[in-house]
């Protein structure tokens, strides 16, 4: 086989399920967008007959692409104007509470034609391809009525074929209740039930559906419908679990086999064994944290300790984690968490792609799985956690073509 591209790297981080990750020195060769061979030490001269392009990494750092595996990607707008009542120490959820917060992006979410979203999130891609993310996941729920849902959704699937950055959909509707159902909030989660998620999978728009159990938004036992439904439906089931305040949201999540839990800061010790047990992967935000001032981080090292899978994500969204980088949240996790480089790399990898049920084709350096790489400009990988607020991209490979090179868009 004819190979189309070699990579030759004294520092190529492969990271599969449950083995240390150790660096090797050795080359990737890439054919038909997928990873054809690899192995330690020089490029064999059969694998460059007929002649394949070569990329000389030696002195960087070669990862997997990274999964950003939770991601509120459409939307309109921004919320800098919340800064000044987070100073003042006003909480998240009272900003919510009066109307603002998630409520302020959807009334203009909801204003915003489908091509304005896509021109929005189109910048916010290209911060993540530039900064070393293939895929992500991305969630709706700043529509909440079914026409808006559809419009970000339908904005999502067309970016996933329009931008080199793979895009896995969630419908997010159970978000927050819209001020159109705020004296009636069943008669909303019957419009989900009834009329948007039935819609959402007959036009297969979403693989994946979502909740936000919390106090004062989606209870445990509305939660426990709205899931109920999402896997009658055929969705697969995530849910923001356990962010605030603790309501056994990881003992739900565990229970209805859901792919991944997200958030956790608040989890019980029972709902952690539960997530083991049920195979759960966590999904973990440490910039969410950081961003929402919350002074404490979800129980990463505790959880990994027990044996769940953890994921690392960026939570990217308007309110709670302005931030596509995910080298930015490499750090939190870091400092915030205590986990290793080591670890941190698994969560943004392999970890992140069972949680978007995706790590048989991507996530880890493996022959047959996608070719999607970064090349860092770091002389290991340690550097790029512990050099903190740059870009260390030098290059990316999305299916085996460069698409990033000397850290701009090609
Ligand atoms: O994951 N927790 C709920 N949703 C987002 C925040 C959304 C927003 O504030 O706009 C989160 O933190
Ligand atoms: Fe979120």
């Amino acid at each position: 086989m004819a190979m189309d591209l070699i990579v030759r790297s004294g520092n190529i981080m492969t990271c599969e399920e449950g083995r240390p990750i150790e660096p090797f020195d050795g080359y990737i060769a890439i054919a038909g967008g997928r990873i054809a061979a690899l192995g330690q030490g020089e490029i064999p001269p059969e694998l460059c007959r007929p002649a394949a392009k070569i990329i000389n990494a030696r002195g960087q750092t070669i990862i997997p692409g990274l999964i950003d595996a939770h991601t509120h990607l459409i939307h309109a707008g921004s919320r800098e104007s919340e800064l000044d009542l987070k100073l003042k120490g006003v909480s998240y959820l009272d900003i919510l509470k009066s109307g603002g917060g998630i409520l302020d992006t959807v009334a203009r979410t909801r204003k915003a034609t489908k091509e304005e979203l896509k021109k929005q999130a189109q910048k916010s891609l290209d911060q993540m391809l530039l900064h070393g993310t293939t895929t992500i996941e991305a969630k709706s729920g700043y529509g909440l009525d079914l026409e808006t849902e559809v419009k970000c959704l339908l904005a999502a699937r067309e970016l996933h074929e329009e931008h080199e950055v793979d895009i896995i959909s969630t419908y997010l509707g159970a978000h927050a209740i819209p001020d159109e159902y705020a004296a009636n909030p069943q008669g909303y989660i019957d419009l989900m039930t009834e009329q948007v998620m039935p819609f959402v999978s007959r036009y297969k728009l979403a693989e994946f559906m979502d909740v936000f159990c919390e106090e004062g938004v989606f209870s445990p036992r509305e939660t426990r419908v709205l899931l109920e439904t999402g896997r009658e439906l055929g969705f697969k089931l995530k849910l923001h679990a356990d962010e605030m305040v603790p309501l056994q949201g990881a003992e739900l999540a565990a229970e209805m086999r859901a792919t991944s839990a997200d958030h956790l800061l608040a989890a019980s010790a029972e709902g952690q064994d539960a997530l083991v047990k049920a195979g759960v992967t966590a999904v973990l935000l440490p910039g969410t944290s950081f961003y929402l001032m919350l002074g404490r981080y979800a129980e990463a090292r505790q959880m990994i300790d027990k044996g769940i899978r953890v994921a690392l994500a960026s939570d990217y969204n308007p309110g709670s984690c302005p931030c596509e980088n995910l080298q930015a949240i490499m750090t939190m996790a870091c400092f915030g968490m205590r986990l290793s480089p080591a670890e941190i790399l698994q969560g943004m990898t392999i970890n992140a792609a069972y949680a978007l049920d995706r790590a048989a084709d991507i996530g880890s350096i493996e022959v047959g799985k996608k070719a999607d790489l970064a090349i860092l400009d770091a002389p290991n990988w340690e550097y790029v956690v512990y050099h903190f607020g740059i870009n260390h991209v030098d290059k990316v490979i999305k299916n085996g073509r460069i698409v990033v090179e000397k850290g701009n868009l090609v």
